[in-house]
């Protein structure tokens, strides 16, 4: 490391661009020694009930997956943190056919943290390792066998709308709406709604009224269903 008299000046030429810089720093508690809590948004990465078992539930079943796998299917995210949900995807899908995986981040997560979270689940080590390989050497496009995954830098209130792909599957897991309402704005919500194909689904662990509003209003049909761990209910979408 440069000593601080070695340190060269700081470019203070303002950015045009939106993107935040990428959070190098850590910015984590940590409960348990094992799940990562965000200081920023002061919430879990994931269930403290157990988080594969949760994505497995809301996110993959929420959207009859891996039932509806065919090649070419893309799964689009908001809020990619730790990467366990694309981990569980990979677990899910072993081929044949290439899947498409799109996150939206805002404050990506150092490898060092992604790696300590991914210890608790013993069963994506596997993946975990071919994941965090590509990023660790800073790649944002993740190649495996049988899906890439592209992971869009930027608030999501400005990268979803600027963006020109569709989805067949939301996995819609920003922190809780009461602590990160901005990912869950009536907004980001028409913007999810018209990046899904015909017939394209959301889930979510939320069964906040307003949020199933907006999604409704965006032209969703939602309904409830039984949630993960503590939580009564969690919401799920068909776009007809
Ligand atoms: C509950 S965590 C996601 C957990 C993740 N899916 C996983 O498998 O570990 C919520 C994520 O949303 C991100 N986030 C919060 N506000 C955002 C915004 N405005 N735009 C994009 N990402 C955002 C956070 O940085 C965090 O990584």
């Amino acid at each position: 490391m440069a000593s601080p008299d070695q340190t060269p000046m700081p470019d203070l030429t303002p950015m045009p661009d939106l993107t935040p810089m990428p959070d190098l720093t850590s910015m984590l508690d940590w409960r348990d020694e094992t799940i990562p809590v965000s200081r920023r948004f002061d919430d879990p990465y994931f269930s403290l009930a157990g988080g594969l078992d949760e994505t497995r539930h809301v996110f993959l079943t929420g959207n009859g997956l891996p039932g509806r796998f065919r090649d070419g299917f893309r799964i689009a995210e908001l809020g990619f943190g730790t990467g366990l949900n694309l981990l569980a995807v990979l677990l899910a899908h072993r081929g044949p056919g290439h899947l498409h995986y799109t996150s939206f981040e805002a404050f990506p997560l150092p490898a060092p943290d992604i790696a300590r979270a991914l210890q608790a689940f013993p069963e994506v080590a596997g993946v975990a390792e071919a994941f965090l390989g590509q990023w660790r050497a800073g790649a944002t496009v993740l190649r495996f066998a049988h899906l890439t995954a592209t992971v869009i830098l930027g608030d999501a209130r400005k990268t979803l709308p600027a963006w020109d792909g569709q989805a067949d599957a939301w996995f819609l897991d920003g922190f809780s709406p009461a602590k990160n309402p901005e990912l869950w704005s009536v907004a980001l919500m028409a913007e999810v709604a018209r990046h899904t194909a015909l017939g394209g689904t959301f889930a979510t662990y939320t069964a906040a009224g307003h949020v199933r509003r907006a999604l409704s209003g965006a032209g969703f049909t939602v309904t409830r269903q039984p949630g993960f761990g503590r939580k009564r209910h969690m919401s799920v979408g068909v776009k007809p």
